[in-house]
Formats: C-alpha cells, sequence, structure tokens
C-alpha cells in the first residue's frame, strides 16, 4: 500500500550512541515523538551483535550475508521501513564503530540496488548528529558518508532533514537546551513523505 493511503509511517530508528540517555539519543526521541502516527522499531546499536562485512563477494550474487546475526532481521526492516532516522555521536569525525559495522554490512542491500531488485516505493532518511566541541567542517565527513549510504540504499533525504548539533560535550538528556529538542521537534514534524510517497 502506498505509504499516502496508510495512517502510520513505519520507522526504524537507529541509535548509534553507547549512551541511552545521552545527547544524541534525547535530540532523537524528540523526533520520534514529534512524527506523528508512526509505528517505530527502535534498534540501540551498541546492543547488537553485527559482524564486520569481510568482502567475501556472496552478496554480489545473491540478496543476501553469510554471516546470520543481529543484522539479518534488519535487511528486512530496512526495505519495509519508509523512514530511516539515524542517530549518533561524532567519534573522530565519523560514525561509531557499530554504525560503520551496520553500514558496510548493507553492501548486501547495494548490491541488490545494482541488480534493480528490492523496493521501488520511495523510503527517506534523517539524520541526528551530535559532537563535543566546535570546529570547522566537523560534520563534513559524515554527512558525506550518510548520504552515500542512503543513496546507495535506495533512501531520499533532504539536506534540511540533517540536524548536526555542536558543542554537546557533557550534554546528556536533562541538560538538553530547549532551543536543540525543540529542533529534533521541528525535524520530526516536517519527516513526511514528499509528492509521489
Ligand atoms: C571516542 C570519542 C570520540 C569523539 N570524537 C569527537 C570528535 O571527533 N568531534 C567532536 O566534536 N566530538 C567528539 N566526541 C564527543 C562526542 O561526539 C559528543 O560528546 C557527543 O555529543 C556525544 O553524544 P552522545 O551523548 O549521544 O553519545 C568524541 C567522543 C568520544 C567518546
Amino acid at each position: 500500500m502506498p505509504v499516502s493511503e496508510r495512517t502510520e509511517i513505519r520507522v526504524l530508528a537507529l541509535f548509534g550512541s553507547p549512551r541511552k540517555t545521552g545527547a544524541s539519543s534525547t535530540l532523537h526521541e524528540s523526533l520520534l515523538a514529534a512524527l506523528g502516527p508512526a509505528e517505530v522499531r527502535r534498534v540501540h546499536l551498541y546492543d547488537a551483535a553485527i559482524h564486520p562485512c569481510t568482502a567475501c563477494g556472496h552478496c554480489a550474487r545473491r540478496r543476501e550475508c553469510i554471516f546470520d546475526d543481529d543484522m539479518t532481521p534488519l535487511y528486512e526492516a530496512i526495505e519495509e521501513a519508509d523512514l530511516l532516522s539515524i542517530s549518533m555521536p561524532l567519534y573522530f569525525s565519523s560514525p561509531p564503530g557499530p554504525l560503520k559495522l551496520f553500514i558496510d554490512r548493507c553492501q548486501v542491500l547495494w548490491e541488490s540496488t545494482r541488480r534493480r531488485e528490492g523496493a521501488a516505493k520511495r523510503r527517506w532518511g534523517s539524520l541526528i548528529c551530535t559532537g563535543g566541541a566546535r570546529y570547522r567542517n566537523m560534520f563534513l565527513p559524515t554527512v558525506t558518508i550518510i548520504r552515500h549510504f542512503f543513496n546507495s540504499i535506495g533512501y531520499d533525504y533532504r539536506r534540511e532533514d540533517f540536524l548536526l548539533v555542536a558543542n554537546m560535550e557533557g550534554i546528556h538528556g536533562a541538560t538538553m537546551p530547549e532551543k536543540h529538542l525543540s529542533g529534533a521537534r521541528k525535524l520530526g514534524s516536517a519527516l513526511r513523505p514528499g509528492p509521489g510517497g
């Protein structure tokens, strides 16, 4: 059924921080709360056992991975979702390890897209990324990675659906400034499929 005929959107929410009440998770929950009718599946990647991609080449021939682990059900969840919302802290200007393991294992989906298999429906992605410091181009490597990732697995995104927040050192749920919470809520309420969605 097209997204527009459903009352609920399906959301796969990936939490990329080890801190469940840290800055990025707090903003992510604000975004999710503002979405409106949604069936949300939350995945905390630090709790998931995901083997690194070993470049074995199996998925270049078949739409499956040789590793059967916590990534296995997520392939279907990614295909079924209307919205893939990701949150993460910046670690050395890049995604934390567990999120990068998840991304690399999505090679299965990229190979499948390359063979023109898979979902044709319109899906879209969003990102919340928090950094402790503030410096020039601090989010550039991560934004490049996440854009590449969304493009590779057939997810649309808009530049304004990436919420990038600097100066977050020591900030968590109880100390998050209201302006950032409201920025996350605003993003959540704006995250709807576009024309044709
Ligand atoms: C291993 C590690 C690496 C980090 N690298 C960066 C960095 O490159 N740039 C930055 O601004 N903050 C860096 N930080 C700080 C976190 O990105 C920042 O505190 C973030 O807001 C934490 O989000 P969370 O509470 O959601 O985990 C790093 C923190 C850790 C633990």
